[in-house]
């Protein structure tokens, strides 16, 4: 069967687990790209989704031949996975696209880089061959991520009669960050993400941003042309890369801002599992205040810095020892990555140094969770007084958009300026520089004594932003969009 709608994304929607007696169980995908596209291509039953094998076990199930409808899964060798997704995706392009990087020590471009950078290409023409397989004439392709940056303009060139879209989940870098990649490779990623009709983001902030590194590298002359032809509004054109017999071609970029569904969130946090969570939880708070955050234990989101803060505000602001509890779930990713588990082990020994300092015979002043349980996160959402979101850079975060959706008595959003998110939430929320430990302590102390009435206003206009462009709108807009008139 040749499909119509092809969505490319390093994650699929499950993953494979291999027991001792070899059985293979399918479990559902993690993070926010999965979550989103998943609800999205609920609705849209003749998609195909093409992923990667991501650990043995999907291997083994490739090898099996075991598959889910609508997916297919790509047996790619294994170094040059781990090569293209811990050496290039995660610990390259994420760290570029975040501005990360500890500069007097970060980034080294060398002979170990040029080795992983050949694996990811390999990895981006796997995908891109695949794509072109599976095609029907015609048909639209929605590449996803930073991980698949090269497929556009490799599918372009096996198959120029698709249409092919690019999103990117994550900011953008701005002009500095990506001019540390070395020429080629910044040429390399340009031509890649312009091989796309359309290039989608989920700000304005991060469009502009790729606009101005395309023209960057047209300027110097070390990418194929790019001639950006206006800005403004939330559709912008920039003319794609010219390449031989093929004349300039059009490349649009484009602003979609993914929300949540929030009908489908709601009732999720109101299964029996999550009542039970929430009573546990209770238990364990009384009738203390909560300050609640949710995140992947990474970097960009800022969670040390988090931590501090409420540590300078147990110092700072005395009155609130024993009458506030900090539920901190920062569960775990990209374990593979030294820097990961080194983050990680820096947020578990600062929430235990901070309960050491301020905790009590009966408080406890922060509960983590390092425990990937969606049911428990949903609960503390549902407790949320305060909700802290304070992420360094951030594609969008929709974690700032699930807890006001989903609280139970409306809560108080404290917000980073870097996160995407901002743009659409920072007239209700408290808004914070991320670096600002200072700043972001007094608006947690704001937060937590916001009036009841005030705090139910802002989470009812919150939800509804953050309700605007559930996934399956998103998708749709986008699909729309790259079939044109
Ligand atoms: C972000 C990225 C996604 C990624 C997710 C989880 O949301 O935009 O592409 O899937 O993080 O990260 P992981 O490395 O576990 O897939």
């Amino acid at each position: 069967m040749a499909y119509s709608v092809l969505v490319a994304a390093n994650r699929g929607p499950l993953s494979y687990a291999l027991a001792a007696d070899g059985t293979l169980t399918a479990r559902r995908g993690g993070g926010g790209l999965v979550s989103g596209l998943s609800a999205a291509l609920a609705r849209q039953p003749d998609a195909l989704w093409v992923c990667a094998a991501l650990s043995e076990a999907d291997r083994e199930a490739v090898r099996q031949g075991v598959s889910e409808p609508g997916v297919r899964m790509l047996d790619i060798d294994e170094t040059v996975y781990d090569d293209a997704y811990n050496g290039i995706a995660n610990s390259v392009l994420w760290f570029t696209h975040h501005h990360l990087y500890d500069v007097p020590t970060a980034p080294v471009f060398d002979a170990e880089f040029r080795r992983h950078w050949d694996s990811y290409v390999v990895y981006n023409r796997a995908f891109a061959r695949a794509l072109a397989q599976e095609a029907a004439e015609g048909a639209a392709v929605l590449v996803q991520d930073y991980h698949l940056a090269l497929v556009p303009g490799e599918l372009r060139e096996l198959r120029p009669d698709l249409r092919i879209s690019h999103f990117t989940h994550t900011p953008w870098a701005s002009r500095d960050f990506l001019d540390m990649l070395p020429d080629d490779v910044r040429a390399q990623l340009m031509w890649g993400m312009l091989g796309a009709d359309v290039v989608g983001f989920h700000t304005s902030a991060w469009a502009h941003a790729f606009m101005e590194g395309a023209r960057l590298d047209d300027e110097r002359g070390t990418a194929a042309p790019c001639f950006p032809a206006g800005t403004g509004g939330e559709r912008y054109v920039e003319k794609g890369p010219a390449g031989p017999g093929r004349g300039h071609r059009r490349t649009d970029v484009a602003v979609y801002a993914l929300g949540v569904d929030g009908d489908e969130l709601r009732a999720l946090a109101h299964r029996l599992e999550v009542n039970d969570k929430l009573a546990a939880l209770r238990a364990e708070v009384g009738d203390r205040r909560t300050i609640v955050r949710v995140d992947r234990t990474e970097l960009s989101k800022n969670i040390v810095r988090g931590l501090l803060a409420y540590r300078e505000l147990l110092t700072t602001r005395p009155e609130w020892r024993g009458r506030v509890v900090h539920l901190a779930s920062a569960y775990p990713s990209r374990q593979d990555l030294e820097v990961y588990r080194a983050y990680t082990q820096s947020v578990r020994e600062l929430a235990a140094r901070i309960n050491e300092e301020f905790g009590s015979q009966d408080w406890q002043p922060v509960l983590l969770s390092v425990q990937d349980d969606f049911a428990r996160s949903l609960a503390a959402y549902r407790l949320a007084d305060v909700a802290l979101v304070n992420p360094v850079r951030d594609g969008m975060n929709l974690v700032a958009k699930e807890i006001p959706v989903v609280s139970d008595g409306g809560c108080a959003l404290v917000l980073s300026t870097g996160a995407g998110a901002y743009g659409e939430l920072r007239e209700d929320a408290l808004t914070v520089n991320p670096f600002d430990v200072s700043d972001t302590a007094q608006a947690l102390h704001e937060a937590l004594g916001m009036p009841a009435a005030e705090r139910a206003e802002r989470t009812k206009r919150l939800a509804a932003a953050a309700t605007a462009l559930p996934p399956s709108a998103w998708f749709e807009a986008q699909l729309s969009a790259l079939r044109g008139p």
